[in-house]
């Protein structure tokens, strides 16, 4: 029976039911925390160590989480999962997908490098010339948000409304990320978190925060919606830009129409969206993992 990691430290709803859908689809899964885990360079040995899988590693490995840490410590968790694809393991999303996504700066490059609407967008460590950036910006009545470079879940994000906000500018571990604030279409603040997989939008829904940040983790509301084919193809490009197997990409239509990208998310939660779609979120991902990464399970039971 094929044999899968979850990287987790806290495995929750969202690991029961991966396991249960790797279960039903004839996988073992086990959870792992990537703390956890060792490099070990010694002849004879494997190089990767994963407590319950010494003599053999897994299958392949799904990522749902890294832990925070000092950048040593993020760094090693990196390396654990850049060494698993180099011996050929399955990593799901890869550790470059999960570095280029965590890093704020690097998807807003990468998504503006593919030609795909985002926000205006600045990057940088220099004190005065952010003052001066947002100071113009303010001028020309525009709002901006300031985020951490590594931040989900809204932690973090500011709004920057009128002059006097810009006495507590301040970068977030010395570094500044501004970008112009987009004002959504229609009543209140929303925005659409599309949930991709192998390339294809396969759910969908609105967030209606109790304010501009729209974030479930926040109290937005969930609501389901008809994904427009439009925000559908972006939705797809912006995983295709990044890279990545699977992704939670969070689009606003500003007030023109016009859809544009505020995030790709390399380990989404889909807990508020499994609460108002109707496929499986974890199902699919299981599908995807099984049938694109590992030999059929049932082949390789007939075959011992
Ligand atoms: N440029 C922006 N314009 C308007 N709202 C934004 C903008 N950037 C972020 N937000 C709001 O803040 C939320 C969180 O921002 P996001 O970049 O997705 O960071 P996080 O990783 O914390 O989710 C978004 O879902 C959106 O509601
Ligand atoms: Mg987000």
């Amino acid at each position: 029976m094929p044999r899968i990691v979850i990287f987790t430290d806290d495995p929750g709803w969202h690991g029961r039911q991966l396991r249960l859908a790797f279960a039903d689809r004839g996988c073992d899964s086990e959870y792992v925390s990537l703390a956890d885990c060792r490099l070990v360079i010694e002849a004879g040995k494997l190089p990767i160590v994963i407590p319950g899988f010494e003599k053999q590693l897994p299958d392949a490995v799904f990522v749902r989480g890294v832990p925070g840490g000092s950048l040593e410590e993020v760094v090693l968790y990196l390396d654990i999962l850049h060494a698993l694809k180099i011996m050929q393991i399955p990593v799901y999303n890869d550790g470059h997908a999960i570095e280029r996504s965590v890093d704020k700066g690097m998807t807003s490059f990468l998504l503006h490098q593919a030609g795909l609407p985002t926000p205006l967008t600045w990057v940088l460590r220099n004190h005065s010339e952010a003052l001066a950036i947002a100071e113009a910006e303010l001028k020309n009545g525009n709002l901006l948000i300031t985020k951490p470079l590594f931040g989900s879940q809204g932690e973090g994000i500011r709004r920057i409304e009128k002059m006097t906000d810009l006495f507590w500018l301040t970068g977030s571990h010395g570094v500044y990320y501004l970008q112009r604030f987009i004002h959504c279409a229609g009543n209140g603040f929303s925005d659409s978190r599309v949930f991709v997989i192998n390339g294809r939008a396969v759910a969908a829904m609105q967030r209606r925060g109790k304010s501009w940040l729209n974030n479930v983790a926040r109290g937005a509301r969930c609501e389901s919606i008809e994904l427009a084919s439009e925000m559908a193809d972006l939705a797809v490009k912006a995983a295709a830009a990044l890279k990545m197997d699977y992704a939670g990409v969070d689009i606003i239509q500003d007030r023109d129409g016009q859809y544009v990208v505020i995030e790709v998310n390399s380990i989404p939660a889909w807990k508020g969206l499994q609460s108002v779609c109707d496929v499986n979120v974890a199902e699919l991902l299981a599908e995807d993992v099984i049938g694109r990464y590992l030999k059929s399970p049932l082949k390789t039971d007939v075959a011992a």
